[in-house]
């Protein structure tokens, strides 16, 4: 069975020329590193991707070299580490697929950099299934160790609901209702699936702008210039 489609939320990022909203981002990434990252990676994102987007380099710096990277085996052919850098990989929590079904009943946690991208409706989808654990109506039966979301296709997901009021605190102040941090890990994720929106959108509006400018003056040409010309 589909799951349920999602309604339509009101991001900015989904308006006409509507561009994301960093502070989300920059929040969304506190929601990802706190909550998501446990069990998902973003294989495609880099350390250096978040410079200028939600994050000053100083601080991405900082965020990178919590981190531990496998530097290469030394004379003895131990493995050394180091601490991480901008061109570093965000670290992923399994080291396999197996690992990571290993870790979570059998069940395979995505690889979420284009998450908003592979599905349907992708941005609204997210935010639907993150805030979307009820408990299921009568008749439906879900299996042990598997959870009720109408939104996720057949409707039971391995994954348990992992946003519950205050499981983060923003540094900005903002309440960290379930919503809200579901809001912004999903602009996080939606800007790793397309880092390129803003760009395309400022871009877009010039192009419209321009063709618009264009297109008077061809209509200007066509019937003042060119009148007597038959
Ligand atoms: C599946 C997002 C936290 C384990 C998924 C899916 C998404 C997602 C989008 C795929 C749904 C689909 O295939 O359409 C997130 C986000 C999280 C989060 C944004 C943080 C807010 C976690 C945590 C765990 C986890 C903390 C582990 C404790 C899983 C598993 C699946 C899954 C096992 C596969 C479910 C299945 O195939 O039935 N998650 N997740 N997730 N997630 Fe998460």
């Amino acid at each position: 069975a589909e799951g349920l489609h999602a309604p339509s939320f009101p991001f900015q990022h989904l308006d006409t020329f509507g561009i994301f909203d960093h502070a989300s981002i920059r929040r969304g990434y506190q929601v990802f590193r706190e909550v998501c990252s446990a069990c998902h990676s973003v294989d495609f994102l880099h350390w250096r991707n978040l410079v200028n987007v939600a994050f000053t380099e100083e601080e991405v710096k900082a965020m990178a070299a919590e981190f531990e990277y496998e530097a290469g085996p030394d004379d003895q052919g131990e493995m050394f580490m180091r601490p991480g850098i901008l061109s570093d990989p965000l670290p992923k929590p399994f080291a396999n697929e197996q690992a990571a079904r290993a870790g979570n009943n059998g069940a395979y946690p995505p690889d979420l950099s284009l998450i908003t991208k592979a599905r349907h409706n992708g941005t609204n989808y997210l935010f639907s299934l993150l805030t979307g654990y009820y408990d299921p109506p009568a008749g439906v039966d879900i299996p042990e160790g598997m959870h009720f979301n109408p939104y996720f296709p057949g409707g039971s997901i391995a994954m348990a609901q992992s946003l519950f009021d205050g499981v983060v605190e923003y540094e900005d102040g903002t309440p960290a209702t379930a919503s809200q941090m579901a809001k912004d890990v999903t602009t996080f994720l939606n800007w790793a699936s397309e880092p390129e929106l803003d760009d395309r959108k400022r871009m877009g509006a010039k192009v419209i702008l321009i063709f618009s400018i264009l297109t008077g003056l061809a209509i200007y040409l066509k019937r003042f210039k060119f009148v007597n010309l038959k």
